[in-house]
């Protein structure tokens, strides 16, 4: 299994969501990391609603009440477990990507 480096953990602020562009089984898709406390979780930056990125513009994210909130139409996804628990994909959840943190870094699943 290969993992590529998304980010030295503390450029991820404690409650905060990031974006980046990866390459996961041969693609480049974008990802969305949230982060509450020590745990990160890496997702798809797609909305389960519309298929929609979730940020208002490059790189800045809606952050609401311990939420991340999908500019397109107001999903909110709780943070980082990535559930959407309010809006019209309520319910749902973001696609998970299998992530981990070593050495102050976070690496993702690069799959095949
Ligand atoms: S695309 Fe995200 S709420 Fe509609």
């Amino acid at each position: 299994m290969s993992h590529v480096f998304l980010s030295v953990i503390d450029a991820l602020p404690d409650g905060a969501a990031a974006g980046f562009d990866a390459e996961v089984n041969g693609e480049q898709v974008p990802l969305l990391a949230l982060r509450r406390g020590a745990e990160v979780r890496v997702f798809h930056n797609v909305c389960p609603h519309a298929g929609r990125r979730l940020e208002v513009a490059p790189g800045r994210f809606i952050i609401d009440a311990g939420t991340v909130m999908c500019a397109a139409h107001g999903a909110c996804f709780t943070i980082p477990a990535g559930d959407c628990i309010a809006g019209p994909c309520r319910g749902q959840r973001l696609r998970e990507v299998p992530s981990e943190v070593r050495d102050g870094a976070l690496w993702v699943d690069a799959g095949r």
